[in-house]
């Protein structure tokens, strides 16, 4: 019944992240859960192109909008009957097909003015499972890391020209699978993360000084992720600081324990969601 109303024009959520992380496994989920109805299902194995789906939020999950209102709110009881939507775009996560679909949809939603498109957030998944093996992790921090970089730009750019300043595209880092014994937590996900990117960064700047060394031309410090010259060690704290973006490390399992709720493995990631309505 929703999809023949209009969806909220401002509400986009891109859903990236390396393959088999559980990205498809999400959406559905968030679909079922919204429509309850809804025979459909999105089939998990690699998805070769991108969906976009409309779902609800569950009404008793703020929104930046809603959080101090108290529970006696009779438009509490009106948001139950017509949920907060917003809309998630779900991308292959192959290697092969990210510069085509999930880097190049986050460049144009992100440089976009057009309300429609506007993107509220970044949901980046992985599989905290798989991220032990060493080539999981290079290949995930590389997408984080391409990921972070697009956006460190949009937001320097934005310093530098005189146009409207709007906030910063924030990042929820979906740690998922955390119902397998072999998942890390969430901090050792964020620290693992992090020194890769550290790693990434480092052999980035010396390519950077490399190829501009005796060209005359100064490497830019905003072509380093974290916008410090590659002085520091890389942390988000670090990226939050300098350049203003905001990545939530988040636990979570989209095929958590049956006897649970459905989606309660979800319940935190749409919370992060919610304070970005
Ligand atoms: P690509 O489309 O290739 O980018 O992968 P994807 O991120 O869409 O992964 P997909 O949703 O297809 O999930 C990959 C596999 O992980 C599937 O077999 C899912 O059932 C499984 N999976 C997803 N979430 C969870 C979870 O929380 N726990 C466990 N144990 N398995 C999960
Ligand atoms: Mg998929």
């Amino acid at each position: 019944f929703y999809r023949s109303a209009a969806a909220p024009p401002s509400s986009n959520f891109l859903l990236l992240g390396s393959s088999g992380a559980g990205k498809t496994a999400f959406t559905s989920l968030l679909e079922a859960k919204s429509s309850p109805a809804s025979k459909k299902s999105h089939l998990t194995h690699t998805s070769q192109s991108s969906t976009l789906v409309t779902v609800g939020l569950p009404p008793d999950v703020p929104t930046a909008s809603n959080r101090y209102r108290s529970v006696n709110d009779p438009s509490l009881k009106e948001t139950s009957r017509n949920p907060v939507r917003y809309r998630v775009q779900d991308t292959p996560g192959h290697g092969k097909l990210r510069a085509s679909q999930g880097i190049s949809q986050l460049q144009a939603m992100s440089h976009s003015n057009d309300a429609k498109i506007k993107l509220r957030g970044v949901l980046f998944m992985v599989d905290t499972a798989a991220l032990v093996d060493e080539t999981t992790l290079r290949d995930s921090a590389t997408y984080l890391h391409d990921v972070l970089l697009i956006l460190q730009k949009r937001a320097l750019n934005k310093g530098k020209s005189s146009a409207k300043v709007a906030t910063e595209v924030p990042v929820l880092v979906a740690a998922n699978k955390q119902d397998l014994f072999t998942a890390l937590p969430p901090g050792s996900v964020r620290e693992k993360l992090e020194a890769e990117i550290d790693r990434i960064r480092k052999s980035k700047t010396k390519g950077l000084l490399d190829a501009s060394a005796g060209s005359g031309v100064e490497t830019e410090d905003d072509e380093v992720l974290g916008n410090d010259g590659g002085l520091e060690r890389f942390s988000f704290k670090l990226l939050e600081e300098e350049v203003g973006i905001k990545v939530d490390v988040v636990g979570g399992a989209v095929k958590g324990d049956p006897n649970e709720e459905l989606g309660s493995g979800v319940r935190r990631w749409e919370e992060w969601v919610g304070l970005c309505l």
